[in-house]
């Protein structure tokens, strides 16, 4: 099959034209919603061609930048070639390619981070202004026009709606039996007119399998057969197998004390090495009958799916290994009905997550000693990635983790300090934190035993004897003993690292 025979819409087919052609119609000063998220979905071709035409604007002397705004982060040749051409002005919402972390880190261009659910109803709202125009990846148009949507939705619905004009990537690489795995809801509304989600369970469907779009705002169409690229996962090592170990028993434990059975709840996992170790402990333990509702499908949401273990995973994106996104295609009935992708706005919406009492398991960067935990900042400054939808579930959820090596940068960093450089959760949502070393259960603890149980069960041993030192010295000389801290020694383990390259003294 050619790839124009995926768009059968006829009125669609005169818009077909070359990338080159598409990315002409952006204008400098222009703000584009793209759609991706993760290492999928996202368009490649135009950005490539857009990036082309900026660094020609640039060679002329025309200071030609967009503003850029996605689902979460993308592939290389959308942020890598954008951030590359210097072609960003304003990025929004998340980005985790390392190009543009160092343009955003040298200031060199503007980004907002912000919870992922918010995105969509904030553009409606107003709040970021005018949308000029979306360039959203699809696997296909059917006859009556709507959109067949291809590995990510992110806000493409949103993108869609408020855009002034649209141009389509229409990649005949996604596997048309793809069709029928989204789940669009149109119901959302601006307040006061907002009535409740109906989502009662994760695999619940409430909306339709494709886009609504008005073709009249389709400018062009561009036709590609492109791989998504998602960063491959590095092998388990002990330090993560440990974390998960931990994690292991403390659900045990739970299920022992009543406060969940062996089918837990709707399970949330955030991205990356550690992350993925968990859903891998899932497979060889007593839990079945799994469901996830969560923002990514990760390899090891498709290793629990495989086993039997997971029935059903929801979410709003895969970011698989080329390994799982190849044992995916190759088996695409097997998970046509375990597997949901909805627009960010409902995979990550409040409501959803605190009725359905997800189990949330999210990376950090480092947690103070009364469980603040800071997702986002080297340093309280240097951006890694971004909150992404980490807040989204940590507040809302039934049970709310922190996973965690208790040290980076080979033991130059330890990730538990007397008080984060940054706050992206703070200790009123964080209930239980795991390293390597151990696990802290938070519920219901005051500041000072919640320190205690940090400082003796999380942090490292090089750097457990600082901590004590640090905890009880601000007992004695905080201004209040409710929480003590001592400001003018709560950061100087951040800027002892940036004086000498180690937190250690
Ligand atoms: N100081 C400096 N660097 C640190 C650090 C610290 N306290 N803690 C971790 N890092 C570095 C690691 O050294 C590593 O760097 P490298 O890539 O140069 O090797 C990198 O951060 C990743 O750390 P790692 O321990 O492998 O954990 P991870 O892959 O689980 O990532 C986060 C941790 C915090 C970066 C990641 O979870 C994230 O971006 N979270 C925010 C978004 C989120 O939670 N999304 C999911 C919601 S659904």
């Amino acid at each position: 099959m050619t790839t124009s025979d995926r768009i059968k819409y006829e009125y669609l087919r005169s818009k077909i034209m070359s990338a080159e052609e598409a990315a002409a119609l952006i204008k400098s000063g222009d703000t584009v919603g793209m759609s991706g998220f993760t290492g999928s979905g996202y368009p490649k071709a135009l950005p490539q061609a857009l990036a082309a035409q900026i660094e020609a604007a640039h060679n002329a002397g025309d200071p030609f930048k967009i503003g850029l705004w996605t689902g979460a982060s993308t592939g290389p040749e959308l942020d890598g070639a954008l951030a590359k051409a210097d072609a960003i002005n304003y990025r929004l919402p998340y980005n985790s390619d390392p190009i543009e972390r160092e343009k955003i880190n040298r200031a060199e261009m503007d980004y907002f981070d912000l919870h992922l659910s918010h995105v969509a109803p904030m553009v409606w709202q107003g709040f970021f202004g005018k949308l000029d125009i979306a360039v959203i990846e699809v696997t296909g148009v059917r006859e009556d026009g709507s959109l067949i949507p291809a590995t990510s939705i992110g806000n493409n619905k949103t993108w869609i709606d408020r855009a002034e004009k649209v141009i389509l990537e229409v990649n005949s690489w996604h596997d048309e039996r793809i069709e029928g795995m989204h789940d669009i809801y149109y119901g959302t509304a601006l307040p006061p007119n907002r009535v409740p989600i109906p989502m009662m369970h994760a695999n619940d469907r409430i909306g339709q399998p494709t886009f609504r779009c008005d073709p009249h705002k389709v400018v062009g169409i561009i036709e590609t057969d492109l791989p998504d690229k998602n960063a491959p996962f590095p092998p388990l090592d002990d330090v993560s197998r440990t974390i998960a170990g931990q994690l292991m028993d403390f659900l045990k434990w739970e299920v022992k004390k009543g406060r969940l059975t062996n089918r837990l709840l709707p399970l949330q996992s955030g991205v990356g090495n550690v992350a993925n170790a968990v859903l891998d402990g899932l497979l060889d333990s007593p839990f079945h009958d799994l469901m996830a509702y969560t923002e990514v499908i990760q390899d090891g949401m498709m290793d629990l799916i495989d086993s039997g273990k997971m029935l059903c995973a929801s979410s709003t994106a895969f970011g698989l290994s080329d390994k799982a996104a190849k044992r995916f295609r190759e088996n695409l009935e097997d998970y046509h009905d375990k597997i949901i992708l909805r627009p960010q706005e409902i995979s990550n919406h409040p409501e959803v997550i605190r009725r359905l009492g997800t189990i949330s398991m999210n990376g950090m960067i480092e947690a103070d000693i009364y469980g603040n935990v800071n997702s986002t900042h080297v340093m309280g400054s240097r951006i890694m990635n971004g909150i992404g939808g980490s807040g989204d579930f940590t507040r809302n959820a039934y049970l709310s983790c922190f996973v965690s090596p208790s040290f980076a940068k080979k033991g130059d960093i330890s990730t538990i300090v007397p008080h984060v450089s940054h706050a992206d959760h703070i200790t009123q949502d964080v209930q239980v934190i795991i390293t390597e070393q151990g696990l802290a259960d938070l519920r219901g603890l005051p500041p000072k035993q919640r320190a205690r149980l940090i400082i003796d069960n999380c942090s490292h041993p090089d750097y457990r004897p600082m901590l004590d030192d640090y905890f009880e010295r601000s007992k004695k000389n905080a201004l209040g003993l409710h929480t003590p801290m001592m400001p003018s020694e709560a950061l100087s383990w951040h800027q002892r690292f940036i004086d000498t390259g180690s937190m250690r003294k």
